[in-house]
């Protein structure tokens, strides 16, 4: 029970990458704030997950892509808890759209829910762990896409390359009040983000071929990650991002 008594905030938590970070830190002991957008239902079943693990977990709903939303999803888990300890900064989406024809609104979109969301996550959370004192924790789910191109996802791409410098700047800036702040970069994961991947058998070959390991990750296998880089065992990690992709980096360009 590394993460006993400590409260995480999760962004994007009741699905995908998110939902298996929320029971990770859950069965670590942590209480847990779980953001979500979608599916009031999925977000009130993983509640009753954790709670059954032994821990709190409150749903709340808020778009992270708007600031006042972020502030409300603090307010919520300051009143409810009392403090914040571990911000995941996880939601993400995006469009596979050609640079030659992605929208504004498509642009705007991915950018504001993966890079101004992790932007202002990482500001609210840090002033929130600066007023409570002891430093925190502040984890940024990027994507092996923070440093490799993949060609018709570039607004996903530049918004995880965002990331990677929000990490690395925010990092160092909060060195002083010890506070981490960590990226994790999986490679293609069994999440719904990837269900059309999974969905073609011949796409999915092509995909599993290109992976050293020869497989997409469980979301576990994220999750677990997540979990250390928020514990004792993570104390003098900061400013940088640890990849978990099975090889694929080192591979192909991206699928
Ligand atoms: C993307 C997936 C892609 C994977 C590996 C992830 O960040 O969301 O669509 O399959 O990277 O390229």
């Amino acid at each position: 029970m590394n993460l006993k008594g400590k409260v995480a905030i999760v962004t994007g938590g009741n699905s995908g990458i998110g939902m298996a970070i929320v029971l990770e830190l859950a069965k670590q002991g942590a209480n847990i704030v779980i953001d979500y957008v979608a599916h009031p239902e999925a977000t009130e079943a993983l509640e009753k997950q954790v709670r059954d693990l032994g821990d709190c977990a409150i749903g709340v709903k808020a778009d992270v892509s708007q600031v006042s939303e972020l502030q409300n999803l603090f307010a919520t888990a300051v009143q409810e808890f009392g403090r914040v300890d571990i911000m995941v900064n996880n939601a993400g989406i995006e469009t596979r759209t050609s640079i030659l024809d992605t929208t504004e609104a498509q642009y705007e979109k991915v950018l504001a829910i993966n890079l101004k969301s992790a932007f202002f996550g990482t500001q609210l959370a840090a002033q929130q762990m600066i007023k409570q004192g002891g430093g925190g924790r502040i984890i940024n789910i990027t994507s092996v896409h923070e440093d490799w191109p993949m060609p018709g996802n570039t607004a996903y791409c530049l918004s995880k390359g965002g990331m990677r410098m929000l990490t690395r700047t925010a990092g160092v800036e909060l060195a002083p009040h010890n506070i981490l702040v960590v990226g994790v970069g999986p490679g293609a994961v069994a999440t719904p983000i990837n269900l059309g991947t999974m969905n073609d058998p011949a796409l999915l070959q092509k995909l599993n071929n290109a992976i050293p390991l020869g497989r997409m990750a469980r979301p576990e296998e994220i999750a677990s990650l997540v979990a250390f880089l928020a514990g004792d065992g993570a104390s003098y990690m900061t400013a940088t991002t640890i990849f978990a992709d099975g090889g694929i980096m080192q591979s192909s360009p991206g699928l």
